[in-house]
């Protein structure tokens, strides 16, 4: 349920501030997962959207830029695993047009730039915009050297040794002898359309995993630190831009693209040479026309401006040339049968909705799947299983459900959303709020018990040394441990059955096997609160689980009180400082569970038969320590402890914790340059203590 932006003009510095940071954070995440993992998380249409909000708000409050995490970024980090390489010149990106207006104010803004007329004459080259990735390939002395991904624009990823296993015939080992001495050359890697099928076919046949479209194969199979998988696979490069380059190749980018053809790289046949604004459009039209039947993705045009003196002059505003523009095609669509409705269970619980479809070609890729995105958008839209629906492929994300196409007999009823996990036959259940239906099986769903065991064994939780995510997935495949208690079963089981013990596996051995179990018996004693946390219970994270600890101090106590279920146990929960209504109702939807009752009592049982327990919170007595009821200022930096980590300390020992200094303050805590909080505490004449003193005094000193 999207409310209508308030328009930039009318937003407060504050308002401006809180929803500047939430778009970057957002965009940072999407461009994560759409370049560092391949799987795109939104439609190009609300990123570039987000994007265009973004930019607004910093336009208006330029003191947010300079904060923003990815000001001068495009992209995301390069991954782990390949080597880096800073790019000579950045990798940028394009200015969106959606609109014909869009075109002939970009026209303008070149003409405004650089002082032309209207009617002047300026030459633009129009190219499709292939959907891949984009490449910068080094040539030193007319000899291939690197390749690297974009990256984040500044850095890229080393991917030469892929590069290399391309045929001449796409990527020329050595240049002509009028390349100049260093000349990088930029393009596209992509996949076609029937490579990608055929992949995917293939892909299905072995049992590996299937690309959601050609771009995902492309950067996923050219993202591979063997080069003998990224050789295995159909790639393919077209050359269409300039990095460093030691002299210019020519004086136009149309001259530049000839050069590259002679040089022997593949330059879309399709590019034009066009006049003015008109010319653009024109060559829109043409190429809208021509894309569904064309063998690769395009997801729209580039116009650039073709004189490589005047593209100098223009130069770059942030993240792209104003020399160039990418005007983008609306979503490819098409109509077919919804035959049913999956729904998945991921590995946090979320029950998302698959459409199962009868296969249809959409822009000359077949869909036979397509995500419905939850709950409400099947009922916004009544989808119901039997409708003729339009399915659309919008970029690079999954292929979704636009709507039901009007006239076409119906479906017979609503669809009713499973409101079981259809996995572990758990309730689902959708917080007030909240757009997800989630299992609530935690513990015991098959979909999401292994995520849940790395969480229960990892450090902040019981801390299992020699007991990491990949010895997880080594015992769960085994079916040796499902649940938190097998692990403290794993000896038994291990003694009882000889010819798989655990010692005789590869990576194991009699000395670290028995240091495991040396390990799991000395957790076997463990404090409630991190009992608490290593459930992974939603939304309990550390500082929750602490406060539910010392709140409840024993596990019994808080087990009868969340078994209870009722409006008071309910009520005590949200007494506790930080729990509100929706934390509240994790946890007692935890506890509505008998499946998650039972893994809990198992796991204390067996932590028992090890000669362990849960241990009571150590609660601290508020009233009897030298700080309680005092009013404390911390100011300026500290050296041991965070700033939250201070005040946590303070208040849990009955301090209070103010942030300005008055009469009533009792003492004043003077980190590194502090300022005038320090001056104000001196003139008041209240106590300041150093933080070594005040360490000291509350009886933490090391
Ligand atoms: S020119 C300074 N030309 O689109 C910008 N880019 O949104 C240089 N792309 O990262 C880019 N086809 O991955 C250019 N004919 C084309 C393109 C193209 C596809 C991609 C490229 C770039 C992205 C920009």
């Amino acid at each position: 349920m999207s409310r209508a932006p308030i328009p930039v003009a009318a937003l407060t510095p504050f308002e401006a501030r809180i929803e500047h940071a939430e778009l970057a954070e957002k965009i940072a995440r999407w461009d994560q997962a759409y370049h560092g993992q391949d799987a795109p998380e939104v439609t190009d249409d609300i990123y570039d959207a987000a994007r265009r909000r973004l930019g607004e708000i910093g336009e208006r409050f330029p003191e947010l830029t300079a904060r923003s995490p990815i000001r001068d970024k495009v992209g995301a980090a390069p991954a782990e695993g390949f080597g880096k390489l800073v790019h000579a010149v950045p990798m940028l990106s394009l200015d969106n047009a959606f609109a014909p207006e869009d075109v002939v104010e970009f026209d303008a803004k070149v003409r405004r730039f650089l002082g032309l007329a209207d009617d002047a004459e300026l030459a633009y080259v129009a190219e499709p915009k292939i959907d891949g990735l984009s490449i910068n390939l080094r040539y030193e002395k007319g000899e291939f050297v690197s390749a690297a991904t974009r990256g984040d624009g500044t850095e890229g990823e080393d991917v030469t040794r892929n590069l290399e296993t391309f045929p001449a015939g796409q990527l020329p080992r050595t240049l002509a002898p009028d390349a100049p001495a260093v000349i990088e050359i930029r393009g596209e890697v992509f996949m076609t359309k029937a490579d990608f099928l055929a992949l995917n076919q293939r892909q299905e046949a072995a049992g590996e995993k299937v690309f959601a479209n050609p771009r995902n194969a492309a950067a996923g199979s050219l993202r591979q630190l063997d080069p003998k998988v990224t050789a295995s696979r159909p790639l393919s490069l077209f050359a269409y831009a300039m990095g460093e380059a030691s002299s210019p190749p020519a004086s136009s980018h149309w001259g530049y693209l000839e050069r590259l053809r002679a040089w022997g790289f593949m330059v879309n046949p399709l590019i034009r040479r066009c006049d003015g604004v008109a010319g653009l459009l024109a060559a829109y039209e043409s190429l809208g026309e021509a894309r569904a039947s064309l063998p690769y993705d395009i997801d729209g045009i580039v116009y650039k401006v073709d004189d490589l003196e005047l593209q100098k002059r223009l130069g770059f505003v942030s993240r792209s040339p104003r020399w160039a523009i990418a005007h983008k095609f609306p979503a490819e669509q098409a109509t077919t049968v919804l035959e049913a409705i999956d729904i998945q269970v991921g590995r946090t619980g979320a029950l998302t909705p698959v459409a199962r479809l009868t296969p249809v070609n959409v822009g000359g890729v077949v869909v036979s799947n397509a995500t419905l995105h939850n709950e409400d958008e099947i009922a916004r839209k009544d989808v119901r299983i039997g409708d003729t629906v339009i399915v659309q492929r919008a970029g690079d994300v999954i292929p979704q459900i636009v709507g039901v196409v009007p006239g076409k007999p119906r479906g017979p009823a609503a669809y009713v959303y499973p409101e079981v996990c259809p996995v572990c036959g758990a309730h689902a259940v959708r917080p007030e709020g909240e757009v997800i239906r989630r299992c609530t099986g935690g513990l015991t769903c098959e979909a999401q018990a292994k995520e849940r065991l790395k969480h229960f064994v990892s450090r902040n939780a019981f801390d299992i040394e020699g007991l990491g995510e990949k010895n997880i997935e080594f015992l769960w495949e085994r079916g040796w441990v499902r649940a938190p208690a097998d692990i403290f079963k794993l000896r038994d089981r291990n003694d009882g059955e000889p010819l798989q013990k655990l010692e005789n596996f590869e990576g194991w051995g009699k000395r670290s096997t028995e240091k495991l179990f040396e390990s799991i018996r000395t957790r076997a004693r463990m404090g409630l609160e991190r009992f608490i946390f290593a459930l992974g219970i939603r939304q309990i994270g550390e500082a929750t689980a602490k406060r539910l600890a010392r709140h409840y101090g024993s596990l019994d106590t808080w087990r009868a009180a969340m078994l209870a279920g009722t409006d008071e146990a309910a009520a005590e929960l949200t007494s506790i400082e930080d729990i509100g209504p929706s934390v509240a109702q994790d946890l007692l939807d935890f506890f509505k569970e008998a499946h998650n009752v039972a893994a809990v009592d198992e796991l204390v049982a067996a932590m028992r038969d090890l000669g362990g327990a849960v241990e009571d919170a150590k609660v601290i007595e508020a009233t009897a320590s030298p700080v309680a009821g005092k009013a404390v200022v911390f100011t300026g930096t500290l050296v041991t402890m965070t700033r939250p980590e201070a005040k946590a300390r303070a208040e849990a020992l009955g301090a209070k914790v103010v942030g300005s200094v008055s009469k009533k303050t009792d003492y004043v805590v003077v980190g590194a340059d502090a300022g005038s909080k320090a001056a104000e505490a001196v003139k008041l004449g209240i106590p300041t203590l150093s933080e070594q003193e005040w360490l000291e005094l509350i009886g933490a000193a090391g």
